[in-house]
């Protein structure tokens, strides 16, 4: 189950309640059922190029359940007004896409609308998706329709009223959607361009990365990449406020991409451990170097430190921090060695498990919000984001509440030096509560 309440509630909130007072109204056609005794026939090339469209959207991360079958639906989005599912996309003509034509799929994509004319929550990110060029919504289309059809049952969305009533998006849609391809920046490079087409489309990567407005629309402008939450986590800014003490630079970027680690910064956790593991870390060089040149110009320049400065920069912070846990001096540091070191020293001991982040150089411990690193303590990292990562345990059972409050003000204010988080035993009980479950 997907818990989506803060970044998702969005997608029905306001907008259903200007729907049902009458607002705008507006209806679309069916789309003709396709004829299911003559399937199209797709070339062997345009279905590998579409599998690796559908891993860059990821299509398979929201539409699969916990071992369900690939692309089958039923994961549950909980939002504060109940539970949307996402639908089955494998050709099944009963239970799935299997009566759509090409012209039924691109208006969802483009629009937000399904083959009957009913309106698509954005829970399903189609204000991104609609940027996606014919050429490619002809080959995710070709790939999805060669799946093997399975049939599947799913439960039904359900949510309260009024924010069961579909066509209260339109009024949503009118604000925030702007249907089309995407139109190159003539000002701009071809690889920025091929970063951006990326990025805003298929990527969606603004969807968790970007704060959002009052009616849960992403907010633009400076704000753009500017941080967001997603899943109870936090998805760090990408833009100039980007938290990581080193910034990033492209190479690490392309790393963290296709590895899912970085030396100098972490691992892709929590929601974004999937986006590497089922999307980025299969596309080409070329796209991971554009996506990364297109962020990096959002990242201003005064906080760049450049490429042959790096290295120096980050042993220096390790050294800072790691320098000063010795003599053991409070509780937290005393936790900290005890419980931590032994797989996130940075000396050049052995690598215990997969691999051995710094905590210093982790955005998490520079975040406004200590929520990431409370999951990441409480929870540990089970599904690493590639198989080479080895896995963080959870110490939910091992800590209470004050010890870890005590390890985190430690790490915080000692470690990174940064300015004490409030709230923070408040914050280690509630996600502690929220995530019982999963656990
Ligand atoms: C963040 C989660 C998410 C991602 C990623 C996602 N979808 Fe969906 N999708 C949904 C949800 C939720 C719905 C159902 C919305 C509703 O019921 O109004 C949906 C509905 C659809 C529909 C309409 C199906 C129907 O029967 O009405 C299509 C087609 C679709 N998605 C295709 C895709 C494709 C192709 C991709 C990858 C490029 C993709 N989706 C990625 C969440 C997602
Ligand atoms: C489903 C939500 C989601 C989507 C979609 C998503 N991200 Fe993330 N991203 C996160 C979260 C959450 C984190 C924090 C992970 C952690 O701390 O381990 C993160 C972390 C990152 C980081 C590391 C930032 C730092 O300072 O440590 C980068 C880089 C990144 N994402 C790039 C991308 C790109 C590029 C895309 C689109 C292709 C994308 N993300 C799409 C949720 C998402
Ligand atoms: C048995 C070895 C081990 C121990 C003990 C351990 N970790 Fe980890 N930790 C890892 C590994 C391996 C990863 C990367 C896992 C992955 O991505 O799959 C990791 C990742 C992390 C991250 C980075 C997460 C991110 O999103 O970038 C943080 C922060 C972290 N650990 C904190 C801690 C703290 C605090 C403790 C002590 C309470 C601790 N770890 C104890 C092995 C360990």
């Amino acid at each position: 189950m997907m818990r989506l309440k803060r970044v998702l509630g969005w997608c029905v909130a306001i907008v259903a309640v200007v729907g049902v007072a009458g607002l705008w109204y507006s209806s679309h056609p069916e789309i003709e059922p396709l004829n299911a005794s003559n399937p199209a026939k797709f070339s062997d090339e345009m279905v590998a190029r579409g599998k690796l469209l559908a891993d860059a959207g990821d299509c398979a991360v929201c539409h699969t359940s916990k071992d369900g079958v690939t692309n089958t639906g039923g994961l549950a989005i909980e939002i504060p007004f109940g539970t949307i599912y996402t639908t089955n996309i494998t050709p099944d003509v009963e239970t799935g896409i299997g009566s759509w034509s090409f012209d039924a799929f691109k208006r969802a994509m483009r629009e937000g609308i399904d083959r009957e004319g009913n309106y698509l929550y954005p829970a399903f990110p189609y204000t991104a998706f609609t940027k996606t060029s014919d050429a490619d919504l002809e080959a995710l289309y070709a790939y999805l329709m060669s799946q093997t059809a399975v049939k599947s049952h799913n439960p039904k969305t359900d949510l309260s009223f009024p924010f069961n009533i579909r066509r209260g998006i339109s009024a949503w849609n009118l604000l925030f959607l702007s249907p089309g391809a995407y139109q190159p920046d003539t000002a701009q490079s071809e690889e920025w361009n091929r970063g951006a087409y990326l990025v805003e489309g298929l990527g969606h990567c603004s969807a968790c990365h970007t704060p959002r407005n009052l009616m849960f629309a992403e907010k633009t402008g400076a704000d753009y990449l500017g941080g967001g939450v997603a899943e109870g986590w936090i998805a760090p800014a990408l833009n100039q406020h980007s938290p990581s003490p080193l910034g990033w630079n492209k190479q690490e970027l392309v790393e963290y991409m296709r590895t899912g680690f970085s030396i100098n910064h972490g691992v892709a956790a929590g929601p974004m451990a999937p986006v590497v593991k089922e999307g980025l870390s299969a596309q080409s060089d070329a796209d991971l170097m554009a996506i990364a040149t297109y962020l990096l110009s959002f990242q201003g320049s005064e906080t760049k430190i450049p490429d042959g400065d790096r290295e120096k920069a980050a042993a220096d912070i390790n050294l800072k921090a790691y320098s000063q846990i010795e003599p053991l001096t409070s509780q937290g540091a005393r936790i900290f060695s005890g419980a931590c070191m032994a797989c996130h020293n940075q000396d050049s001991g052995p690598v215990l498990n997969g691999v051995k982040p710094s905590i210093a150089l982790n955005s998490n411990l520079y975040e406004s919000s200590p929520d990431n690193m409370i999951h990441i303590i409480l929870n540990g990292i089970q599904s690493p984001a590639t198989d080479k990562l080895g896995y963080m345990p959870a110490f939910r059972y091992n800590m209470n509440d004050q010890q870890i409050v005590a390890l985190l003000s430690y790490l915080r204010e000692d470690f990174a030096k940064q300015p004490a988080w409030p709230a923070l035993a408040e914050r280690v009980k509630q996600i502690r509560l929220e995530t019982e479950t999963d656990n």
